[in-house]
């Protein structure tokens, strides 16, 4: 996490491209051999949650999940991270997308909800970037409800050298984890409690969706 806590730069580097769907597409192929359209895509399930529903994004980063909520829908949305830089950074989004957020710091792998509070969690792009994610994964799965769904997507290694490259090199400065496969990304999932709805793999991205 050291290389997310505090740069700006990588924050604004990192938001500049998953903000603009048209540009995070030619840099997801380049970078990591991947469909963006498919998170893009998954992000807009939370739209379709039931009025009243509570929906907890984690890591928010900065927001770019908020898209996804509809203007004056009802919902209970939580955006959490670790890193101030980020959650300042999704804040400003809320106000700029005029959407009711409760934005609040916290570590994944200790989430400071009680027990089956959220219908939803939505994790997109965070679990790479930490060095334990199966104890990220246990935390979502305490704090969802009976029935209540995780989805969300994580870097893995095994789609080709290049992508195995480049994950060590963000490693390496601190921005991503060790890396991992998708057979470990299932046990997480699985040994967290939750059923394997989906678990495909665009390039070097995995795409879950698991339900408790
Ligand atoms: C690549 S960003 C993805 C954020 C967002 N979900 C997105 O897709 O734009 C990874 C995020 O993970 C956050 N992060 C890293 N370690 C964390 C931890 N232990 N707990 C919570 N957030 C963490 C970083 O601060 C960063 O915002």
């Amino acid at each position: 996490m050291a290389g997310w806590a505090g740069s700006r730069l990588s924050a604004r580097v990192y938001d500049f491209g998953v903000e603009r769907e048209w540009l995070a597409r030619p840099a997801g192929v380049l970078l990591w051999g991947t469909d963006t359209r498919l998170m893009y895509e998954t992000i807009r399930t939370i739209g379709a949650m039931p009025p009243g529903s509570s929906v907890l994004d984690v890591p928010c980063g900065g927001g770019l999940a908020l898209r996804g909520m509809r203007p004056e829908q009802d919902l209970r949305y939580v955006a959490a991270d670790i890193s101030p830089v980020m959650l300042s950074r999704t804040r400003a989004q809320a106000s700029r997308l005029q959407r009711p957020v409760l934005v609040t710091a916290a570590d994944i792998t200790r989430l400071p909800f009680g027990d089956n509070r959220f219908d939803l969690c939505v994790c997109f792009n965070g679990l790479h970037c930490l060095p334990d994610p199966a104890a990220a994964v246990r935390e979502i799965a305490r704090c969802l409800k009976d029935g209540a769904q995780l989805v969300g997507d994580t870097i893995v290694r095994g789609a080709g050298l290049r992508q195995d490259l480049a994950l060590s090199a963000f490693h390496r400065v601190g921005l991503f984890g060790p890396g991992h496969t998708v057979d470990e990304v299932e046990r997480w999932l699985s040994d967290a409690g939750l059923r394997v709805d989906r678990l495909t793999r665009s390039g070097a991205v995995a795409h879950f969706a698991a339900t408790r």
